[in-house]
């Protein structure tokens, strides 16, 4: 397996890679969620990709980027266990040198939910994927549902600009009793951890309700909310019940609709959805 930390080695190392060519992006600390895209990717192409980089243009000034936790070693023996071909992991001054002013952004959807509570994070995000699907060339690019509006947002990206990559949203993974997997999990001292159970446990009463025929959003973002409290730990930055395509809160769900939520365990902000429909 190539490890990689400069962007020239990485171009010449795709030049002698058999195509078609699978990538996943991902800020390290690897966990299940992660192995499963590059399971994917092994699946479905030649080659497989993965880049190991956090990316400190998507956190806020008041976030976590100095203590995401950070694994290179034990990611790299995981990457290799799965076959892949190439790691790249380089420097923040390799992908942002010093006189770097360039941004790519999607508008629009990328105001609501982690948007909304995350100004200038889909910029970072959606900067950065742009450089790194230029640098690494790959023919697919494989993403977690987990992340629901990254995946829509890059999704609208690879559209709008016409990118040559196909996008592959793959399924949310899960600990035994459905907290999905994430590498900020980490954080969750023993007696938040329970807690945070109650983010699965409140998109599955939202399935719940659907399934026995309620329509409303509003009532199931109310139900939701109401079982959300009664953890004292819990609180709530949003749950939302919106179009999948455009995110816009939805009054009467017709089709299909995504039920997201972020939820603070004490210290430890953490993301879910399922879609319903
Ligand atoms: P990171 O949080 O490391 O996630 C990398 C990829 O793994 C993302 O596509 C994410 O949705 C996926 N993933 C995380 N947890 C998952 C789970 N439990 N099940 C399935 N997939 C899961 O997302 C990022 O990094 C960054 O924003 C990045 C795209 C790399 C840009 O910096």
């Amino acid at each position: 397996m190539n490890i990689i930390e400069t962007i020239p080695q990485m171009q010449e190392v795709r030049k002698t890679l058999p195509e078609p060519v699978g990538f996943v992006p991902t800020m390290g600390y690897l966990h299940e969620g992660h192995i499963s895209l590059v399971r994917k990717a092994k699946e479905e192409n030649a080659s497989v990709i993965v880049s190991i980089f956090v990316n400190p243009t998507q956190f806020g000034h008041n976030e976590d980027f100095e203590k995401y936790p950070r694994d290179m070693e034990g990611d790299i023996e995981l990457l290799e266990e799965e076959g892949v071909d190439a790691v790249f992991a380089p420097e923040a001054d390799e992908i942002y040198p010093k006189d770097f002013s360039s941004r790519v952004e999607v508008i629009g959807i990328t105001q609501k939910l982690e948007g909304n509570c995350r100004p200038g994070h889909f910029r970072g995000v959606t900067t950065v994927v742009n450089k790194l699907f230029n640098i690494v060339g790959p023919d697919r690019a494989y993403f977690g549902q987990k992340d629901a509006q990254q995946a829509i947002v890059i999704n609208k990206m690879v559209k709008d600009l016409n990118m040559n990559v196909d996008v592959v949203t793959c399924p949310t993974i899960r600990e035994e009793d459905g907290l999905a997997m994430s590498s900020r999990n980490v954080y969750l001292k023993p007696e938040d951890r329970q807690s945070a159970t109650v983010l699965y446990r409140s998109l599955m009463l939202a399935n719940d309700l659907y399934e026995q025929g309620e329509r409303n959003a509003e009532t199931i973002r109310e139900e939701m909310v109401r079982l959300i409290k009664t953890e004292e730990l819990a609180r709530i930055d949003y749950v939302s019940v919106a179009d999948p395509l455009t995110l816009d809160e939805l009054n009467e769900i017709q089709g299909k609709a995504l039920v997201s939520l972020a939820v603070k365990i004490y210290k430890t902000r953490l993301i879910d959805n399922v879609i319903l429909g």
